[in-house]
C-alpha cells in the first residue's frame, strides 16, 4: 500500500486542467501515493441535487488529505434553476460544497501564502511576502442565515434594543439576517496558527485585520483573544488593523507586512487582494487545514469559460502542492517545488496567457518538472 491517500477531487471547470498539471508534477516527483477520485461540484448538483455527494465525505475519511481543484458556486436561486427537472421544487439548497468540507472536517485553519516570485511581470512590487490565516469554519461564513425571517428571530431583534423596533414592521419576506459567529477556541486557534507560523519562518509580526469599532462583540472577541495570545510570543509584535484601512495599506505600502490573520470572511477578501499583488489568483494557493486533516486548493474558481482549454495559469494549484508536500512533511520535496517554480517564472519563457505568454497549462506543469 501506498505511504499516502489523496483524495483527487478536481471539481469542475479549470480545476480539471490544473489537476492534470499537478498529476504530472506528483508523478514526476514519485510521491508515494495511491490518488483516490472522489466527485464534488456542479454537476453532481445539477444530477443529485448533492454538489458533495455522502460517498465523497467518505472517501475523504478514509485518506490521508486531500487535493481539490476547483468548483462552480452560485447564489440559491440560479443554483435551483440548474437542478435536473425531476429534482426541481424538492427542497433542494445549494450551499458551496467547499464551505461544507472546511467544517464537516473541521479545518479551521485557511493558510494562504503571497508570494512575489522574482520575475513574475504580474507583480505589483518585488519583495512581496504576504501570508494571510483566514479561519475557515465559523464568522459570516456559519451558515447560519434566515429568510423569511422566522418569528424567534425576529423578536431576539426586536428586543434586542429601542432602536431595533424599526425591525417590528418588516415583512418576513423582506428581511434576511446572516449571523457573524465567532467563538473563543475559534479566535484562539486561528491566531495561534498565526503566531506559530511567524516564529516558525522568522516573521517579526502579526497583523490581525479586524473590525471592532463596529464589530464590537465578534471582532472585539477576536482582539481580546490575539492580544492574550501575543503574550507567548515575546518575540512577535502584534499589529492591530481594521480591514478597510488595512486594504488601503496593503495597496500603499505591501512590504511592511507579513503573517495577516482574520476572521474567516474578512479573510475571504483580503486574500484575493493579497493575490492581486503577486500576479494574481493564478498564484494563489490555499490550505485548509484541521488538526489531523487537510484539503489543498488553489484559491481561484472554476473559470467555466475556460474549462477544458488547458489555457489557465497552474502556478496556484502546484503551490498548493507545495503546501500539501509540507503538511505530508515531505519538507524535501516541497522545497525542490518551490524552487522549479521559481526557475520557470525567472526564466520567463513559458508563460500563460495572464503572464503574457501563449503556454498551455500542462506547458507549465513540464517546464517545471524538467526543473525538478
Ligand atoms: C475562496 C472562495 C470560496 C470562499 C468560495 C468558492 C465559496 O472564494 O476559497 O476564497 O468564499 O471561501
Ligand atoms: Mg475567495
Amino acid at each position: 500500500m501506498a505511504k499516502y491517500q489523496i483524495a483527487w477531487i478536481p471539481g469542475d471547470g479549470i480545476g480539471v486542467d490544473v489537476m492534470d498539471a499537478a498529476r504530472i508534477v506528483l508523478d514526476a516527483l514519485k510521491l508515494d501515493a495511491e490518488y483516490v477520485p472522489a466527485d464534488i461540484g456542479w454537476e453532481f448538483w445539477c444530477k443529485e441535487g448533492e454538489a458533495l455527494p455522502e460517498r465523497t465525505v467518505k472517501i475523504l475519511r478514509e485518506c490521508t488529505c486531500g487535493l481539490f481543484g476547483a468548483i462552480t458556486s452560485k447564489p440559491k436561486d440560479e443554483a435551483a434553476k440548474e437542478l435536473a427537472p425531476e429534482l426541481q421544487d424538492k427542497g433542494f439548497s445549494y450551499r458551496s460544497p467547499i464551505v461544507r468540507l472546511r467544517q464537516i472536517f473541521d479545518l479551521y485553519t485557511n493558510l494562504r501564502p503571497c508570494k512575489a516570485f522574482p520575475g513574475n511581470p504580474l507583480n505589483y512590487k518585488e519583495d512581496i511576502d504576504l501570508v494571510v490565516f483566514r479561519e475557515n469554519t465559523e464568522g459570516l461564513y456559519s451558515g447560519v442565515e434566515f429568510h423569511p425571517l422566522p418569528d424567534e428571530v425576529r423578536s431576539a431583534l426586536v428586543d434586542f434594543s429601542p432602536a431595533m423596533s424599526r425591525f417590528d414592521s418588516i415583512p418576513a419576506s423582506e428581511i434576511a439576517v446572516s449571523l457573524r459567529v465567532i467563538t473563543k477556541t475559534g479566535a484562539e486557534r486561528i491566531v495561534r496558527q498565526a503566531f506559530e507560523y511567524a516564529r516558525k519562518f522568522g516573521y517579526p509580526t502579526v497583523t490581525l485585520v479586524e473590525k471592532p469599532n463596529v464589530l464590537r462583540e465578534t471582532s472585539g472577541l477576536m482582539t481580546r483573544q490575539a492580544r492574550e495570545i501575543a503574550v507567548d510570543y515575546a518575540d512577535i509584535e502584534l499589529w492591530e488593523t481594521n480591514i478597510d484601512a488595512q486594504m488601503m495599506w496593503l495597496l500603499k505600502n505591501p512590504t511592511d507586512y507579513g503573517v495577516l490573520v482574520t476572521s474567516n470572511m474578512f479573510g475571504d477578501i483580503l486574500s484575493d487582494l493579497a493575490a492581486q499583488l503577486v500576479g494574481g489568483l493564478g498564484f494563489a494557493s490555499s490550505g485548509n487545514i484541521g488538526d489531523s486533516f487537510a484539503v489543498f486548493e488553489p484559491t481561484h474558481g472554476s473559470a467555466p469559460k475556460y474549462a477544458g482549454q488547458y489555457k489557465v495559469n497552474p502556478t496556484a494549484m502546484l503551490l498548493a502542492v507545495k503546501l500539501m508536500l509540507d503538511w505530508l512533511g515531505e519538507s524535501g520535496m516541497a522545497e525542490n517545488l518551490e524552487q522549479a517554480i521559481r526557475k520557470v517564472i525567472a526564466a520567463g519563457e513559458i508563460r500563460t496567457y495572464d503572464m503574457g505568454g501563449s503556454n498551455s497549462t500542462l506547458d507549465v506543469a513540464n517546464a517545471i518538472v524538467a526543473q525538478l
